[in-house]
């Protein structure tokens, strides 16, 4: 982590949950977590969730995320969810193109571009997922594949649209799968991901907040925090065990 970026660490619930859960888990949060937070800490409920959260959250500095948005502002999209719609709710942050997204719901990168669009059209702050598959690493594209799913939001909105956006690294075949990247290895494509970025605008690449994502647990995470673009993470599994998730953050400097 760098000292000039605050920390920015989010569990990602996934569709995992639910009323009795919830209220448990952001009780425990609330309890564990000092009132004032040095940086942001995220939770990405589940649509429906969404109010619950919100109310439980309050009182407290932690704020509310969703996994994922519409391209669209309104219409005849059934099943779909807006942007405005979120932020009625409260939320500030949503994920967009998740890997989950991206290989099971066929979200390719022209689509993932209007949803980070859409988010920052109301308000919100879009969190770009980017990361490569296993195969992809293997064949060597790594950087290839991240920088292309990047350059695909900055031929669409401009490097300015990143002053409110976060990056999440998060390679596929570390998600879910308890293999982690090292942290040396994901240091290596933050790094990357900042200097294209500081191609177009230094401060804004300097700004920036990338953080990692991908089997991230309590005793991995000190290492990659420590690295000097790693600038916090984005949490599955373990976001939703409050012991866990509260030790990640204390990784994290909370
Ligand atoms: P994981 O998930 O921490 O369970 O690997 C990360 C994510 O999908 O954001």
């Amino acid at each position: 982590m760098s000292p000039s970026r605050p920390t920015w660490v989010a569990g990602n619930w996934k569709m995992q949950g639910s009323l009795a859960g919830n209220a448990a888990l952001v009780t425990a949060l609330k309890a564990g977590l000092p009132k004032a937070l040095k940086g942001e800490i995220v939770l990405c409920a589940p649509y429906p969730y969404l109010e619950q959260v919100a109310r439980l959250l309050s009182g407290s500095e932690m704020t509310l995320g969703a996994q994922d948005v519409s391209a669209h502002a309104a219409g005849a999209f059934t099943g779909e969810v807006s942007a405005a719609m979120l932020a009625d709710f409260g939320c500030r942050y949503v994920l967009v193109g998740h890997s989950e997204r991206r290989q099971l719901h066929g979200e390719a990168d022209p689509m993932v571009a209007e949803k980070f669009g859409a988010a920052l059209q109301s308000g919100l702050r879009p969190v770009l997922c980017l990361g490569e598959t296993l195969s992809e690493r293997e064949a060597g594209q790594t950087e290839k594949v991240v920088i292309r799913q990047m350059e695909a939001v900055l031929a669409l909105h401009g490097v300015a649209a990143f002053q409110n956006a976060i990056l999440a690294y998060e390679p596929v075949w570390a998600i879910g799968t308890g293999r982690v990247a090292a942290p040396e290895e994901a240091e290596a494509v933050h790094r990357t991901l900042r200097e294209r970025l500081a191609a177009e605008d230094n401060a804004i690449a300097a700004g920036l907040r990338i953080v990692y994502g991908g089997s991230v647990k309590a005793d991995n995470a000190p290492s990659l925090f420590n690295q000097p673009n790693i600038d916090g993470g984005l949490i599955g599994g373990a976001s939703l065990k409050a012991e866990d998730f509260l030790a990640i953050c204390r990784a994290a400097n909370f």
